[in-house]
């Protein structure tokens, strides 16, 4: 079973970071390995819109989503962790995501989704914010909904935690972790 991460903050043991980690131990401990991509030092343009993937299915821009489109396809669980900025999921997250129109593309207007394997294809989206404000959470979970159905991902679970805000300062919920730990082993039992 393959599981690709996507670390969608750019705090360096934020909070995001800290509650991905306890995830993949609960996937690590079920014996599996994870190919995570830390979204904040990669080189991912924003989508341009150009309509260049109508037609085929393929990007025209060639730089680190080349690697990303390859690990999505052949996934059989992705987990997106992204802090709520402004109401939403990060930008780099969200670039991420918005480059993945050629996913759009090849599902709903060639009619080539992306398959599942024997192992079908699952999600889990895991979301902090800083306030205590369920609007950021509903933005995010309503984007993330949509990457996920995109991509051929036709169930995930949601673990979203307001307020809290310092980095690090989930380290002081170990329910939290708890949660995120069971939610990695969740994921990957089949
Ligand atoms: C640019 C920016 C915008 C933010 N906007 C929100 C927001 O709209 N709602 C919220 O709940 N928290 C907001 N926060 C707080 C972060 O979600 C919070 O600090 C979170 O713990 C950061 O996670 P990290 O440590 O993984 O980066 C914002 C933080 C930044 C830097």
């Amino acid at each position: 079973m393959k599981t690709v991460a996507f670390l969608g903050s750019p705090r360096k043991d934020g909070n995001t970071e800290l509650l991905l980690k306890e995830t993949l131990r609960g996937i690590e401990d079920a014996g599996l390995i994870v190919q995570i991509f830390n979204l904040n030092s990669m080189n991912i343009q924003p989508c341009q819109d150009c309509g260049g993937c109508d037609k085929t299915g393929e990007c025209v821009i060639h730089d680190d989503m080349d690697q990303i489109y390859v690990a999505i396809k052949s996934a059989d669980r992705i987990i997106l962790a992204s802090p709520i900025f402004f109401l939403s999921l990060s930008a780099q997250t969200k670039a991420m995501i918005d480059r993945c129109q050629s996913f759009w593309c090849e599902k709903y207007i060639l009619k080539k989704p992306v398959s599942a394997g024997r192992f079908g294809r699952k999600g889990l989206l895991l979301i902090v914010g800083g306030m205590k404000n369920e609007t950021g959470m509903q933005c995010a979970e309503a984007c993330v909904k949509a990457f996920f159905r995109t991509v051929s991902v036709s169930e995930h679970e949601i673990l979203s935690i307001t307020g809290i805000d310092k980095k690090g300062e989930i380290l002081r919920y170990p329910a939290v972790l708890k949660d995120a730990y069971k939610a990695g082993k969740k994921l990957v039992k089949n």
